[in-house]
């Protein structure tokens, strides 16, 4: 544990201009603005890591299609939106950020998905989905979003809401390492700094719990490693589950 802390108190002395910004309050407007640039580059990496995983987890997409075979899909935390080229032609799609930042580069992947039909962007977080009607989604999608949500409860509890009785949450989320691991001791020395310069971004959060006491009627969830390599965001979780 002293070690830890020792180990916190090293790394956030070397991001001290970061944290004086922050005691100033100018950290977090800058970190909104200059984060979706962050993301857009980092972005591009992950994807190329996840494809087949990505590729494969989408794959079942088209099976929460309603009668009409349209599928309506809502996705929270869109950032760049880098999942795009992974949904089914004729997918129509919501995108929802808090961060109005992300707009522009949300825009650049609207043009580059053509086979996909775009309803709006939406303004809003996570825990306040009101601008989308109770049960009008067949599917939700979430990725690396949970780690940085001021309620995953309230999140899940939207979600419930706004998905269709049958209709499903796909997630792809990092997630806290096995505690006896060293991951798990890095992923506590970076947390304080890690949250600072990424928006919020929590390192250790075991999000597949609170799915898993969510009142989701089924759920399909693996425990995957990512070779981030020198990254505390290894550990991920992977899956969907059904309302
Ligand atoms: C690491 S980025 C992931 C972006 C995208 N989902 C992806 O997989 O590339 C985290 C995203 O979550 C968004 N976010 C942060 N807090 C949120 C909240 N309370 N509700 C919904 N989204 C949130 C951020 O603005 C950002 O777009």
């Amino acid at each position: 544990m002293v070690l830890i802390l020792l180990l916190q108190r090293c790394i956030q002395l070397l991001i001290l201009p970061v944290y004086l910004l922050s005691y100033l309050g100018l950290w977090d407007p800058l970190c909104k603005k200059i984060f979706p640039y962050i993301m857009a580059k980092c972005s591009t990496q992950y994807n190329r890591k996840l494809f087949q995983q990505k590729q494969d987890l989408f794959s079942s997409l088209r099976e929460f299609a309603g009668p009409s075979g349209e599928l309506r899909l809502l996705e929270i935390g869109t950032g760049t939106g880098t999942n795009f080229q992974f949904y089914p032609p004729g997918c129509r799609v919501t995108c929802t950020d808090p961060n109005p930042n992300f707009e522009r580069f949300l825009l650049k992947g609207v043009t580059e998905s053509s086979h996909l039909q775009f309803e709006r962007f939406v303004v809003a977080s996570g825990e306040d989905l009101r601008p989308v009607a109770d049960s009008s989604m067949d599917v939700v999608v979430c990725t690396l979003v949970l780690c940085s949500v001021r309620s995953i409860e309230q999140v899940l509890k939207e979600i419930l809401r706004v998905l269709r009785l049958g209709g499903a949450l796909y997630f792809l989320e990092h997630v806290a390492a096995d505690h006896s691991s060293w991951g798990y001791f890095w992923q506590q020395v970076y947390y304080p700094s890690w949250k600072l310069v990424f928006d919020g971004c929590y390192l250790t959060r075991e999000t597949w719990k609170n799915l898993e006491q969510t009142n989701f009627s089924e759920i399909k969830l693996r425990h995957i490693h990512v070779p981030l390599y020198w990254t505390p965001v290894q550990p991920h979780i992977i899956g969907y589950a059904i309302k």
